[in-house]
């Protein structure tokens, strides 16, 4: 990596230490943790700069503030960029996160009290899609559709059915753990029979999508909300694009609605990361996590453990631990891997006996490792080190020597944060 910490080094030594430490982790560290990404150099540098100092409630050439002409270029050509890079009509850059970004939709859209469905988080979904210990589950009210028992995936039939019993005001789709494509345009026809909202949530495959290697949710969504920090290798935050109609609700929504002052800084790198998006370059990225995720899963798949749905289409993959180690938990094999730098999270499958805190899966994905340069030959070596570290139920010995051997494919891929 790039960024020193000179002048930290010197006034704050106690945190220098501490990113040091961070920048050292990382760097030793192959991260399969599929909602995780490596950003380039230049999203770094544009974090780093004087465009923290500037408060500009508002957007641009409508500020509250004096001394917005940067800030209003800065966020002028990030909202063209996200317009550009989705084909979207409207496009808010300014949510602090994605789940920022799907409360502001709500917000915009809802009512308080009417009803949103969403994927269940057990099978896959993500909290802000009407989980009632989030806003969107206690304002709202929130009905879930699951993934079928039999083959683990959506059945676009039953959504339709369970849609058109429930009549929500607003469809939801996208999720956090789901290895198969998302039917967008099923999903759009669906709301549309049912007269209802659209909003799909591509935080995780913002990168695939923008890239062409999965359907686009743009034309048949009223809303598409996603997070930039995932497979879109941005700085963490989230953006909301939204048809035309939409834009002065959307906006207001964001600010004043739910939140104050843009995080400029962190505006400046989305456009940063836009731009990467849009290089030809990006394509075979994306398409390099694509053939290393099919890689990881069919060498995983070759020793014996189950990948949930059978395999993957995208970037990550939900193994069923109990298929080849009935008594071991996600809980327990993230920690054994992580002790080998092999990092992940432990997850529960659809279905799953278990409490979520213990599970019986992890998830993994390959945005970070192929940012560092991994391709599908490292696959089999990881998929082997998973399979040796796990079986050996953790034994110490066979921890250390994974841990060397990744310390070594680490040192022989540095997270170079190299940009296209
Ligand atoms: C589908 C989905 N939506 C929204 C989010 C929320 O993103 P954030 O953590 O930035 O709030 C995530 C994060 O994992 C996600 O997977």
């Amino acid at each position: 990596m790039n960024n020193d910490n000179s002048l930290l080094k010197e006034t704050d030594p106690e945190i220098a230490t501490v990113i040091d430490a961070e920048r050292v982790r990382q760097g030793e560290t192959l991260e399969l943790i599929a909602s995780e990404n490596h950003v380039s150099g230049s999203v770094l540098e544009a974090l780093g700069t004087v465009l923290t100092d500037k408060y500009a409630e508002g957007y641009p050439k409508k500020r509250w503030y004096r001394g917005c002409d940067n800030a209003d270029s800065i966020e002028q050509i990030a909202i063209d960029r996200a317009k550009k890079l989705f084909g979207a009509e409207h496009a808010n850059v300014q949510p602090h996160s994605g789940t920022s970004a799907n409360i502001a939709v709500y917000m915009a859209a809802l009512k308080p009290g009417q009803k949103i469905m969403g994927m269940d988080l057990a099978h896959g979904g993500h909290l802000s899609h009407g989980r009632s210990n989030n806003l969107s589950g206690t304002h709202y009210q929130a009905v879930h559709y699951c993934v079928r028992e039999d083959t683990e995936m959506l059945d676009m039939d039953q959504v339709r059915e369970q849609a058109l019993k429930e009549r929500p005001d607003i469809l939801v789709c996208g999720a956090s753990a789901y290895p198969r494509l998302v039917d967008f345009e099923a999903f759009g026809s669906i709301a549309k029979e049912v007269g209802c909202l659209m909003l799909s949530d591509i935080a995780h495959i913002a990168g695939l999508v923008v890239a062409g290697l999965h359907p686009d949710p743009v034309p048949h969504s009223d809303f598409v909300t996603t997070t930039n920090h995932k497979t879109l290798r941005g700085p963490r935050g989230g953006i909301i694009l939204s048809k035309e109609k939409w834009a002065k609700q959307v906006d207001s929504a964001v600010f004043p609605g739910i939140q104050g002052g843009p995080l400029m800084h962190v505006i400046a790198a989305k456009a940063v990361s836009f731009a990467e998006a849009m290089h030809p370059a990006f394509k075979a990225y994306a398409q390099a996590i694509l053939d290393n995720a099919k890689v990881l899963g069919e060498e995983l798949m070759a020793r014996g453990w189950r990948l949930v749905t059978g395999g993957t289409d995208n970037h990550l993959m939900l193994v069923d631990l109990r298929s080849r180690m009935p008594e071991l938990t996600g809980h327990q094999a993230a920690i054994w891997l992580s002790d080998a730098h092999l990092v992940t999270n432990k997850n529960a499958i659809p279905f799953d006996p278990r409490s979520p805190f213990h599970g019986s899966g992890v998830r993994l994905g390959t945005p970070a490792i192929t940012s560092r340069g991994l391709g599908t030959e490292h696959m089999k070596l990881i998929a082997g080190w998973f399979d040796e570290i796990l079986t050996s139920e953790g034994d110490e010995k066979k921890i250390a020597e994974v841990r060397q051997a990744t310390k070594e494919l680490c040192a022989a891929h540095p997270v170079l944060n190299s940009s296209y």
